[in-house]
């Protein structure tokens, strides 16, 4: 399906707000589900990704009564899932095909993971690699998917310095930690996104976390009801929307601030966008509360590679922002791009250069010349079958007096599913 998108020009004042955060509802079933015991998780989202980690937690024996955004878990704990699974389909999902890697090798199940086309291109060899030196035994080839894993002998806890920026490894690697003998240590480069940690804190186990340093080891947990602010990563669509349309002015509220992931909101700042964000509560860890945003010039930054692992999804956003913006914007370390849902650098230039602005890259850098305008042609945006890049397209549109047609737009609903619902506040939509 395409969609035509063209903006409506008129004021927008909006209240908005967003089901749950999809790293964090991965998490509540995979490791909430490690506890004995029945729990409920509200404002679970129905996106496909995380429905693929519905359905192979539901496959090891975990009942999981699904009522649209709320769920009730009842789950047999760790020691008593199924031995033996068959295949699980992790669908389009990297979170769920590397946690679930480190769930089955921990507990010694037998299974084969698999996935779509776009997952089957994705490295796996950054979780084969610490898992295997744990004593797991997963096979695979070209260290692609399908994994097979093995029965084994239970795991040990090793220490591990990463060699990428990546949160599923780093949660790979922990799950599997939490069920090995003895300490796991990770030791991160940068920071990554943190809600493997915060989860299992909340479910009370033995974790310690000293700057960049994670130990894990086996301990008791209890199952303990779940409440998922809203999808931050989702969020950065429509608050790019307000911020390049005219007289728009939009309130998000029960949002996830967690401080790894709301960095894109501080790079807005820093851009000069006209936001303002607070934390109200704080539920299971996790940081919660409003953000308000309003239409703004922007202005071109730098931005460094410590900082690329906290904003990693938001990065296409991000860079059709700054072609909007005034000046320079320099994207540096971005290298982990290439092995998402698509080659997000190679998919952002396409679509920058289809609409006419401009841009510099190479494997690991990205640099655009904003200027603050209005596009007026009619603009074909490609998907590659990447949400992000869907979306972030679609918010660009705002921009452009013409039509702009975003192909494969099913895409989107791998982490948003009603998307369209919300661009409609700021955009005419056609579908054909
Ligand atoms: C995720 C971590 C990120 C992110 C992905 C979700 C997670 O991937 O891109 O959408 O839930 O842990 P990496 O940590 O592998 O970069």
């Amino acid at each position: 399906m395409k969609v035509k998108l063209q903006p409506k020009n008129q004021t927008i004042k909006s209240m908005l707000e967003f089901k749950g955060d999809k790293s964090i509802a991965h998490r509540a079933l995979i490791i909430g589900a490690l506890a004995k015991g029945k729990y409920k998780i509200s404002n679970f989202p129905d996106s496909m990704d995380c429905l693929s980690t519905l359905n192979c937690m539901r496959k090891l024996g975990v009942n999981i009564d699904y009522r649209g955004s709320g769920i009730l878990v009842s789950s047999p704990g760790y020691e008593n899932f199924k031995s033996s699974l068959g295949t699980l389909d992790a669908g389009n999902s990297g979170t769920t095909a590397r946690l679930m890697c480190g769930l089955l090798a921990g507990c010694g199940i037998e299974a084969v993971i698999d996935g779509d086309y776009s997952l089957r291109k994705r490295p796996m060899g950054r979780i084969i690699q610490p898992l295997s030196q744990m004593g797991a035994q997963i096979s695979s080839e070209n260290s692609r998917i399908p994994l097979s894993i093995k029965k084994a002998n239970p795991l040990i806890g090793i220490n591990y310095e990463m060699p990428v920026d990546s949160a599923q490894v780093k949660s790979s690697i922990l799950i599997a930690g939490f069920l090995a003998h003895g300490h796991t240590t990770v030791l991160e480069k940068n920071f990554t996104r943190d809600h493997t940690e915060k989860m299992f804190k909340a479910l009370g186990s033995d974790i310690e976390i000293v700057d960049k340093s994670i130990s894990i080891k086996k301990s008791n947990i209890k199952a303990k009801d779940m409440y998922i602010p809203g999808d931050i990563s989702s969020a950065a669509f429509l608050i790019a929307a307000a911020l390049l349309s005219k007289d728009s002015s939009i309130r998000i509220n029960n949002i996830l601030l967690n401080k790894r992931r709301r960095k894109y909101l501080d790079i807005l700042l820093l851009m000069g966008a006209d936001i303002e964000y607070k934390v109200s509560d704080i539920y299971n860890e996790e940081e919660i509360g409003y953000i308000e945003a309003k239409s703004s010039s922007l202005k071109g930054i730098s931005i460094s590679k410590d900082i690329i692992p906290s904003i990693i999804d938001e990065i296409p956003m991000l860079a059709v922002l700054a072609a909007f913006s005034s000046g320079k914007t320099v994207f540096e370390g971005i290298q982990e791009l290439k092995y998402k849902e698509s080659n997000r650098i190679e998919a952002v230039a396409e679509n920058l250069k289809a609409a006419g602005l401009c841009l510099s890259y190479s494997d690991e850098h990205m640099e655009i010349i904003g200027e603050n305008k209005f596009l007026e042609k009619e603009i074909h945006i490609k998907s590659f079958g990447d949400h992000r890049i869907a979306l972030a397209f679609a918010a660009m549109s705002v921009r452009n007096k013409n039509i702009t047609i975003v192909d494969n737009w099913e895409c989107t609903n791998i982490s948003f599913t009603d998307s369209l619902k919300y661009f409609s506040e700021f955009l005419n939509i056609t579908t054909c």
